[in-house]
């Protein structure tokens, strides 16, 4: 398993909940590394360059609206296999048939308005960092805590 960089986006209705601070904890207490974060509004132009593969979609109009209805909070987290295990800790799309304790599952009832946003490969990873990040404003050390998240093979 290698080690892995994902991009991660607090919804507009995360942060108008107040559940940035929970859900960041989980992220944490899993043992995964944060290397950049920042609050941010997202512009249409932004959103059209983020959901670039939904954007001919019959649901962008609203994806829009929401994406950018209030600030987001988007940053980039690392750890062993980190683009599947976000994926899982943030459950299916839709809140109502995501399982209990899954951030969708735990906190949310809505096919839209889900949280959270998880890159769902290394590759979207990688463009999606591109487009919120700098290189500069990531930043990249080795953790105390590191050697106790998992062995050596494992990253
Ligand atoms: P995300 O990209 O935000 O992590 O979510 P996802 O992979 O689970 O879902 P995706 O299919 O990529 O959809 C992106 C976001 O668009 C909204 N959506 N609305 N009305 C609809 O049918 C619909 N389908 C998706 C959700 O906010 C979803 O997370
Ligand atoms: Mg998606």
């Amino acid at each position: 398993m290698a080690l892995e960089r994902t991009f991660v986006l607090f919804k507009p209705d995360a942060v108008e909940r107040r559940l940035c601070g929970r859900l960041l904890t989980r992220f944490e207490e899993r043992g995964l590394k944060i290397l950049g974060l920042k609050m941010l509004q997202v512009t249409k132009e932004l959103s059209r360059e983020h959901y670039a593969e939904h954007v001919n979609k019959a649901f962008y109009p609203l994806l829009e609206d929401f994406i950018t209805a209030g600030p987001v909070v988007a940053m980039v987290i690392e750890g062993p296999g980190a683009v599947g295990v976000v994926r899982a800790m943030l459950g299916s799309t839709n809140g109502r048939e995501a399982p209990p304790g899954t951030i969708r599952g735990d906190y949310g009832l809505s096919r839209q308005m889900n949280l959270v946003h998880g890159s769902d490969s290394v590759e979207s990873a990688s463009r999606e960092i591109g487009i919120y990040f700098k290189p500069d404003e990531l930043i990249d050390r080795e953790t105390t805590l590191g050697g106790w998240v998992c062995a050596s093979d494992e990253k």
